[in-house]
């Protein structure tokens, strides 16, 4: 492979110092557009009920107060499109969760919004509220949602699973639970909408997936694509969180614009933003799995429900991904798999970083080693047995022909961590602070996968100026991940290794590219990366052209590298052909859409090629674990990542970083409680915990990179697998630490006092 220039540089962040030096906007920043309204959204006071009457008179005579606004005022559906068309934009019949939006305020001033808000009287005849997925999902249960209260029941069924069992010498079995985790991110929610003068509208904020916003904007309005610009503002943090909420509230701030025929904007409070928006979806699963005594799988039965909440939304998918990842990266002949989302009278459950895997994860790993243990087997050496590999077929049926690079990153993770070292040392760890150390192997499918074939394209233009400065244009959003940077040095490298101080990106706006699907899965890097190479390669040609003409010598054989085209001791910059190719009109813009490679799936079976690639990444945690107060300190955490090819390797471990104390706090602390009235009791960082800079461990990065030949530059997705392993790798920790098995997450010090007797346990 050529040598490269900027890509696998770790290259300054091209949106750092507007974000540090606080010059960059955030939806509520914008300038103040003249005569802009604020919104208030009137949420659903109980969880369940039917609503028989709104009344809003004396909530409108409030000074300031311009409209309210209820569904019966949508001129367009009252709906949301995603993946089943069961999610709506204002309540009008019947509440399904506390906190549901039933209409929204607007007024001339933040002031009037509050008193106003306290001034509708919803009239609701109260139903019984089901806030378990167990009982919504019994035979006679009240329908939550018009669909039904199963949204969907995704299996694997691969070979024999009896007669597997029958081989195995050693039978695990284990029930896991895991909890709701809130994305936490810095920004909370805004966006702001308006009416342009031909009866369309614009919308900006903070958001992952702009396309998808746009096309809930035109159902609502009842207006064309063409009609609705949606443009992305410096979206400070997202991590799945605004995936699909963002679209139900920018078809709700675009109804109040359209009405009123001004601006209009939505911010939320952090209270406001933690009840009404998406979680993690808590999980239940029940696992058995089989080994040979040697410690070779040979049979993984899974049963795993997840708690959807109210709407469908996301849940199809993310419970998708969790089948095609409910048995880890291992070789296993024989799988029997079957994951429901079941509706419930609360928030819809949605996107966080890792979709639906971190849950399946640490059930996979837990049950793994538990195994171990019965096999009197390293758990590290159990993985190791099993590991899928080069050549190797998952249980999905897809054979994996290249870019497996999980082998290296455990033993690249054993040796870093001395693995085996501290593993006995904790063994010998006596008095009231134990020490224990855990693993976990996985992978994550990279894209969208055979789920969201149908949306999965992504479109790039590129424009080189006559001064060789370079813009660039694509439909995935950055969110804080980065994706600027490593875009920023795929166009810098894919036109012959210009500086990347050359190349600016223009602002995502759904007016710039074609529909190039949600900023999600892990796509970006290799969608729009992909994208962005063909359209540079395009332009690349043109200029080499010109520059052989220049150089006396064919085109195919000029040299471009350093951002020079090069003949032999001659050499031109790359501003000096730009120059050239304006001056002579030559075209300097290109577009293009890369296309995502096929993937297939079958429903009965589980069978096909469920993603294009797979990340792998091992991690390892060491914790200290306080028997006297429960408390679980993570001392060191080792991750390593198979990213294909790292673009940006300080981002790379940026992520890894960031990833980790992520998942810390899904697997220590982050705890968020839903009443017996359907209402969550702690949506305030006072009493929802996340980690700060006192909870952070040792961390080290570790890249491996197996190049994915499809990808730009080799590399493949990663930025959602930081997070994804550490619930599992920690529990394992605490598991070795105690030597008592854990079974839930989040693994509070309640919880590890119960496994003592101290108390009892905590009811979650
Ligand atoms: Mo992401 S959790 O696929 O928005």
């Amino acid at each position: 492979m050529k040598e490269l220039d900027i890509v696998g540089k770790s290259i300054d962040r091209p949106d750092a110092r507007a974000k540090v030096s606080g010059r960059a906007l955030y939806c509520d920043d914008l300038p103040s557009v003249s005569g802009l309204l604020y919104a208030g959204i009137i949420k659903s006071p109980v969880p369940a009920g039917r609503i028989k009457g709104i009344h809003i008179e004396d909530a409108l005579s409030v000074d300031g107060v311009v409209d309210i606004v209820l569904a019966h005022h949508i001129p367009g559906k009252n709906l949301v499109p995603l993946i089943f068309d069961d999610w709506i934009v204002l309540a009008d019949k019947e509440v399904r969760y506390a906190g549901e939006p039933i209409g929204v305020v607007v007024a001339e001033h933040p002031r009037a919004l509050d008193i106003a808000l306290n001034k509708v009287k919803v009239d609701i005849e109260p139903l019984p509220a089901l806030l378990s997925p167990f009982d919504a999902m019994k035979p006679d249960a009240r329908k939550i949602n018009p669909r039904g209260n199963i949204f969907n029941h995704h299996k694997i069924r691969r070979g024999d699973v009896e007669s597997g069992f029958a081989e195995a010498d050693i039978v695990v079995e284990g029930e896991y639970q895991t909890g709701y985790q809130e994305h936490a991110y810095l920004e909370p929610l805004s966006l702001m909408a308006k009416p342009t003068p031909d009866q369309g509208m614009q919308v900006w904020g903070g958001m992952q997936c702009p396309f998808y916003v746009q096309s809930a904007v035109a159902t609502v309005l009842g207006i064309a694509l063409n009609k609705v610009e949606v443009i992305q503002t410096t979206t400070g943090g997202a991590f799945g969180g605004k995936e699909d909420v963002p679209s139900r509230f920018a078809g709700i701030v675009a109804l109040a614009a359209w009405r009123s025929g001004r601006a209009v904007r939505l911010t939320f409070s952090r209270e406001e933003d933690i009840v009404s928006t998406s979680k993690r979806h808590p999980s239940f699963s029940r696992y058995r799995i089989g080994a040979r005594r040697d410690g070779r799988l040979v049979a993984c039965t899974a049963e795993v429900i997840m708690d959807a909440g109210a709407y469908a939304t996301l849940s199809p998918s993310v419970s998708w991904r969790a089948t095609v990842h409910c048995c880890g990266p291992y070789r296993i002949p024989n799988v029997r798999v079957d994951v429901y989302a079941v509706a419930t009278n609360k928030v819809p459950a949605g996107a966080f970083r890792g979709f639906g895997t971190p849950q399946v994860i640490f059930a996979m790993e837990r049950v793994m080693d538990e195994l171990a243990n019965q096999l009197k087997m390293d758990p590290l050496e159990l993985r190791r047995r099993n590991i899928l590999r080069r050549g190797d077929t998952t249980v999905t049926g897809q054979r994996l022909p290249w870019s497996v690079g999980l082998g290296r990153t455990l033993q690249e993770c054993a040796k870093k961590s001395n693995w085996k070292k501290r593993r006995k040392a904790a063994e010998q760890s006596t008095g009231t602070k134990k020490r224990g150390i855990g693993c976990a192997t996985f992978l994550y499918g990279v894209g969208l996968g055979a789920a969201g074939r149908k949306i999965d394209r992504a479109e790039a233009s590129v424009q080189v100026e006559g001064d060789g400065s370079v813009r660039f244009s694509v439909g995935t959003t950055e969110m804080g991940q980065g994706m600027e940077s490593v875009l920023t040095q795929i166009v810098a490298e894919a036109l012959g290794g210009i500086s990347p101080g050359l190349v600016t990106m223009t602002e995502v706006s759904t007016s710039r590219v074609q529909d190039s699907g949600p900023t999600v899965a892990s796509r970006a890097t290799y969608m729009s990366g992909n994208a962005l190479r063909i359209a540079c390669s395009q332009i690349l040609n043109r200029m080499r052209a010109v520059a052989g003409e220049r150089l006396h010598i064919p085109a195919s054989r000029v040299v471009v590298t350093g951002g020079r085209f090069k003949a032999g001791t001659e050499e031109i910059d790359f501003r000096e052909i730009a120059c050239e190719c304006f001056e002579r009109h030559v075209p300097l813009s290109a577009r293009a859409l890369y296309d995502s490679p096929p993937t297939s799936w079958d429903a009965e079976t589980g069978q096909g090629k469920a993603y294009v690639v797979y990340s792998y990444a091992t991690h390892i945690a060491e914790v200290e674990v306080d028997t006297e107060t429960g408390i679980v300190s993570v001392l060191r955490f080792w991750a390593a990542h198979d990213v294909g090819k790292a673009v940006n390797p300080q981002l790379v471990e940026g992520q890894i970083e960031g990833g980790v104390v992520q998942g810390i706090g899904y697997a220590l602390m982050e705890s968020l409680l839903t009443a017996n009235d359907g209402h969550i009791l702690n949506p305030d960082f006072e009493t929802y915990i996340i980690p700060t800079s006192k909870d952070i461990p040792e961390i080290y990065p570790i890249i491996v990179e197996s190049p994915y030949p499809e990808g730009p530059f080799g590399a493949k997705g990663f930025g959602e697998t930081p997070l994804m392993g550490c619930g599992a790798a920690i529990a394992n920790a605490v598991s070795n630490a105690i030597g008592r098995p854990i079974t839930r997450l989040p693994i509070l010090p309640e919880d590890i006092l119960a496994l003592f007797k101290i108390c009892s346990a905590p009811n979650r």
